[in-house]
């Protein structure tokens, strides 16, 4: 039944998305005499659906897998109402994406971009997209993460106090619940825990909406969360009206909202209200199921190798008794060396490859390797198939921390992507990862519920069901 709805929902979606392609098939069919590249290989599928259902009627990655096989690194195909160019080696991710990422522009659907915010930096290019970036940048730097590690573990304390001996919990909801604070204490620092309850509520609404059919039916999921989305705004403004008046008061402020309310361009401006709130709800958005599903994954791969999870646990134990016997919390630097966890982070963030992919526009004809990429079409570096190459990773399929004993080639390991659109909260999420990680498995035993394997892309894979698993304190 679900798969059913699923297939329903993909179906009216290429609708949706083909209605703008013929107008845009037709005013392209005007400018001819491109240059004499020919298009990729690859096959275009049916009319208007194209490929849309060869891609989810399996595996997505089994499809670009089966394609790159066939096909080899670039190749052509048609999926969710547009004809796209897809790159799987790691050359051609960086022509894409670093440089001549002014040829390719970010693309979303409309639909999130409302829900998100239009200002939000991800959507942008040029130099609103690097001032902002520079401020979310700076926000998000090792000199200003530092500051959050007992924050952070706070936080994952508290994510966990919860828990039963024996009760079963659904990991990726836990984990959610963890990377939400973690990207509330990035951006404001400390807030009071009933503005902290209305942003979590009613961000939570528009979350559940993201991956809903857009339309303006009252009681529907999506058109919910544009009215939550609304309500967050005002939430935002009232903070924001907030921190205005105290700035006189408070002279050391380096979270996001206030390198936002500090900024001004080069004529004096600064940014609105919207254009806050939108990257407000934009790095939320970037933070919560990105990093939720990484730890959701570690917590499976560990459990299925327990050799390695005796020898982290050992790590972290070895951490623990440490500032038992002085007495202290967990430092910045003992963050910054914890050799195996940080091995199994990476390794754990190329094998599940979370963003399996990204996606852009040509805003030119542009000609690669002899081929053309047609003006207008969506281009896709396929992350994940670099990843899983095993001309760049041996044994792909094999989790295997020690990997990273050396560095990967370059271009060949993006877990956060690369180029101007890179993802700026890398730092963070590691940070906030390792930091879990000591705290789990310090505190706790945990034991795969159910024994099925599947994964569910919602729209970042993750285990079966969020991976539900029954949990035990471990006695000190
Ligand atoms: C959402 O925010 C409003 C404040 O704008 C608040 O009154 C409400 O309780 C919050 N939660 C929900 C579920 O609407």
């Amino acid at each position: 039944m679900d798969a059913f709805l699923f297939y329903v929902f993909i179906f009216l979606l290429t609708l949706f998305f083909s209605h703008f392609l013929i107008t845009k098939f037709t005013s392209n069919n005007g400018s001819k005499n491109r240059s004499s590249a020919k298009l990729p290989p690859g096959s275009m599928g049916w009319p208007y659906i194209g490929e849309t259902l060869q891609l989810y009627s399996q595996d997505p990655n089994t499809f670009f897998a089966s394609k790159q096989k066939r096909y080899g690194d670039i190749f052509k195909t048609h999926i969710l109402g547009c004809p796209s160019v897809m790159l799987a080696s790691p050359e051609a991710a960086k022509f894409v994406l670093v440089t001549e990422a002014h040829l390719f522009k970010p693309t979303y659907p409309k639909s999130k971009e409302r829900l998100i915010g239009p200002s939000a930096l991800f959507f942008h290019q040029g130099d609103y997209h690097v001032r902002l970036r520079k401020l979310v940048q700076s926000s998000l730097s090792l000199d200003a993460i530092k500051n959050l590690v007992a924050d952070i573990e706070a936080a994952a304390v508290s994510a966990s106090t919860s828990w039963v001996n024996g009760q079963v919990i659904n990991t990726f909801h836990e984990m959610k619940k963890l990377s939400f604070d973690v990207g509330i204490l990035s951006i404001f620092g400390h807030l009071e825990a009933r503005v902290t309850k209305e942003l979590k509520e009613n961000y939570s609404i528009v979350d559940k909406g993201y991956n809903s059919f857009p339309n303006n039916i009252p009681g529907t999921s999506y058109k919910k969360a544009l009215l939550a989305r609304k309500k967050l705004s005002k939430i935002l403004s009232d903070i924001i009206w907030e921190r205005k008046e105290k700035k006189v008061v408070n002279i050391k402020n380096d979270d996001l909202v206030d390198c936002f309310l500090n900024s001004k361009d080069e004529k004096g401006e600064v940014l609105s209200n919207d254009q806050i709130a939108d990257n407000i709800i934009g790095v939320l958005f970037a933070a919560q199921d990105t990093t939720a599903s990484v730890m959701t994954w570690i917590l499976k791969f560990l459990h299925d190798e327990p050799k390695l999870l005796e020898a982290v646990k050992a790590e972290q134990k070895e951490i623990r008794r440490l500032n038992e016997e002085n007495k202290q919390r967990l430092t910045w630097t003992q963050t910054r060396n914890m050799p195996l966890t940080y091995k199994v982070v990476l390794e754990s963030l190329r094998i599940a490859s979370i963003i399996s992919f990204t996606f852009r526009e040509a805003v030119a004809d542009v000609e690669y390797k002899g081929y053309l990429i047609p003006k207008g079409w969506k281009v896709m570096p396929l992350f994940r198939n670099i990843h899983h190459n095993p001309e760049f990773f041996d044994q792909p399929q094999k989790f295997d921390p020690s990997r990273f004993e050396v560095s990967p080639k370059p271009n060949t390991f993006m877990p956060f992507g690369t180029g101007t659109h890179a993802c700026p909260g890398n730092e963070l999420a590691k940070l906030e990862i390792l930091i879990m990680l000591h705290h789990l498995v310090n505190n706790f035993r945990w034991e795969i519920v159910g024994s099925e394997s599947g994964v569910q892309y919602g729209p970042f894979p993750v285990p079966h069901k969020g991976l539900p698993v029954r949990v035990w304190r471990e006695s000190l």
